[in-house]
Order: structure tokens, then C-alpha cells, then sequence
């Protein structure tokens, strides 16, 4: 096969910034993506209805001439944040989804929950009005290994949660274990969304032969065992995954940095590394459903009405090695192979 067509997809977990780096980097997103759960963690973070209203205004004026994107909401949740107010964006279409932060688990996420009892008065009425709850899984305890983090955080935080609200709808981001894979198989109530680089790389591309700060990303990428488990998921057709890319610019000379930030950006060339990687695991008709159909049956709206097209060229396609902001430049992410699959 040379060529698939496809309905244009979304992009279940994606950061785009503020400011000239939301200039910047939107464009990559919206020209293949119909629209993207956006990520609240700015500085200070999308915290009440009226953030996330004044954000959603700031992207639509960032977006191309032409576009028709459309950015899905979140709001950042906090041991503040107001039930009632959280309720209104909700039912009134403001907000998609709410971002439970563990405090200090990764990009600015000082301001969320410490103590999960805080949060439960606000958790109970997600759960009565239906509105999802997208989860950073991973545990900040120091004396937790950081490739154990999300493991211990099923364990100890998640799994308690949905026993106390069996009812609150919970997309585990970003899952990089089997655990996470199995975890989501296993419940009712859950799905999870998987990033194109964690499909591609393990914690070997990042330490081996040199620190590779653009591979850098939390939660951090696991052993090859996991790898492989995330890309049976990916590519297996069960709807419970589907794609959230977590796309996350920095500037380089805060990736390459003696404390470096954490993200992969990969809003540049994300379909053309998911075409590659569906290809080699025989998978190609499952990629529609994973980029697709899957993310927005989970969140209960209709698939995009357009389509695009994947092509299989003989040479490899020119992708940009970085993309150039008014703050500095991105680096994309370098899947490590040729890319060949184009899109249309
Ligand atoms: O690698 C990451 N980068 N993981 C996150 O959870 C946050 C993100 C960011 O905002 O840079
Ligand atoms: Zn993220």
C-alpha cells in the first residue's frame, strides 16, 4: 500500500504555550489536525472559566488565515478550584476536560494537587456531570524511581480513585508502561492516550552514546519491554488508545541545558512517523482508528468530516529540523529513520 486516506485526525494531548511560541508552533498542529485537547499548564495556569475562555480567544487569533482548528479546552485543576465554576465551563462547552497535575511532576505543575483529599469535592462533581478527567500519571514521591512513577501512581492513586468514583470518566495520558496498557485494559471507565515518540523511542535513545536532551520527556520513556507493549496497543484496533501526542516546545537552550525541560516536539511531523510505525507493525488499517476515531468516540463528539491522504514516497520527506519562534528555536523530534509517508 502507497497511499491511505484517512478522516483528518485529532490530537488527544498537546501543549501549544502562549505568546510568540503559541504563534509559533499552532501552525504545525493545524495543518493536519482537526482539533487538540490543549493543555492548561501555563504560567500562572488555565485555572478558572475565565482563563480557559481568554485562552481559547488567544489561540483562535494565533490560528492561520483559513483554518478551521479547533482547540478543545482543559481546565487545570487545583486544591482551589471552584466545583460550581468548573460545572459551568463544562456544561456549557467551554471546557473538554479537566488536568489533574500531581504537584511537582512536571512543567509547571507547582500548582496542583498535593493532597488528593483536597481535591475530592470537585473530582465527585466531575464525576455526577460527566465531564472526563485527563491524568499526568505519575507519582512525585522522591524515593520513588522515576521509571517506576507511573506504576506506583496506578497503585496507590489511581486505582483508589476510581474505587471511591466508579462513575468519574479518567483518560490516563501519555502512558509509557505495560502496566499503564494493562491497567487501562483491565477497568471500565478509562482509556489512555499514547504519544508518537513513545511508540518510537526507549530509555536507550536518551542515555546511550551521549545524553540526548530531545528525547527528554515526562513521563520519561521505559525500557524496550514497554515500548513494544504501547505499540501492540497503539496498532491492536481496541478503542481504549488512541493518539495524544503531548507535543511540548521548549526553546533549545532550555532543552540543552545542564537541568534540561522535559518534551518531545512532534507536532511537525506526527503523522508521518505514525504512518511508519503502523507500516512496519502491519498495522496500517488500524492507524484511522488510533489518530481518528477512537479519541473522539471516548469524548462523545463526531469524527472530523474531512479526510487526509498518506503517501508513500520513493524519497524520504523534507521535514524541518527546527522551527523558528521569536523566542528561540524547537527542535523537532528526529524519529532516528527516514520518514517517507508525506501528507496531503
Ligand atoms: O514532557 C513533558 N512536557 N511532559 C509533561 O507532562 C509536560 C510537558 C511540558 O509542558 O513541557
Ligand atoms: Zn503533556
Amino acid at each position: 500500500m502507497d497511499s491511505l486516506t484517512i478522516t483528518r485526525p485529532d490530537d488527544w494531548h498537546l501543549h501549544l504555550r502562549d505568546g510568540d511560541m503559541l504563534r509559533a508552533v499552532l501552525p504545525e498542529t493545524a495543518r493536519h489536525f482537526g482539533r487538540a485537547i490543549i493543555m492548561p499548564n501555563l504560567v500562572p495556569p488555565v485555572v478558572t472559566a475565565a482563563d480557559a475562555a481568554a485562552y481559547r480567544e488567544r489561540i483562535m487569533i494565533a490560528l492561520p488565515e483559513g483554518s478551521d482548528f479547533t482547540p478543545l479546552m482543559t481546565l487545570y485543576l487545583t486544591e482551589g478550584t471552584d466545583p460550581d465554576d468548573l460545572a459551568a465551563a463544562y456544561e456549557s462547552g467551554l471546557i473538554t476536560a479537566v488536568k489533574l497535575y500531581p504537584a511537582g511532576a512536571t512543567t509547571n505543575s507547582d500548582s496542583g494537587v498535593r493532597n488528593f483529599e483536597n481535591a475530592m469535592p470537585v473530582l465527585e462533581r466531575m464525576a455526577a456531570i460527566g465531564c472526563p478527567l485527563c491524568v499526568h500519571g505519575e507519582v512525585t514521591d522522591p524515593s520513588v524511581d522515576i521509571f517506576d512513577r507511573e506504576a506506583v501512581f496506578i497503585d496507590k492513586i489511581l486505582d483508589p480513585l476510581r474505587t471511591r468514583l466508579p462513575d468519574l470518566k479518567i483518560t490516563m495520558e501519555h502512558v509509557t508502561t505495560k502496566d499503564g496498557i494493562d491497567y487501562i485494559a483491565s477497568g471500565k471507565n478509562i482509556a489512555g492516550t499514547i504519544t508518537t515518540h513513545h511508540l518510537i523511542i526507549n530509555r536507550n535513545h536518551i542515555l546511550v552514546g551521549g545524553i540526548k536532551p530531545h528525547y527528554y520527556c515526562l513521563p520519561v520513556a521505559k525500557r524496550e519491554t514497554h515500548r513494544l507493549a504501547l505499540r501492540t496497543a497503539a496498532t491492536s484496533g481496541d478503542p481504549r488508545y488512541f493518539l495524544g501526542t503531548d507535543s511540548a516546545p521548549h526553546i533549545d537552550p532550555l532543552k540543552e541545558n545542564a537541568c534540561g525541560c522535559a518534551g518531545c516536539f512532534t507536532a511537525t511531523n506526527t503523522m508521518s512517523c505514525l504512518a511508519h510505525v503502523f507500516e512496519e507493525d502491519g498495522a496500517l488499517d488500524k492507524l484511522e482508528g488510533f489518530a481518528s476515531l477512537h479519541g473522539s468516540a471516548w469524548y462523545g463528539v463526531a469524527p472530523n468530516a474531512g479526510k487526509i491522504t498518506l503517501t508513500k514516497q520513493s524519497d524520504p520527506v523534507r521535514y524541518p529540523a527546527k522551527i523558528s519562534t521569536a523566542d528561540g528555536d524547537v527542535t523537532v523530534f528526529d524519529p532516528g529513520f527516514p520518514l517517507y509517508w508525506s501528507v496531503t
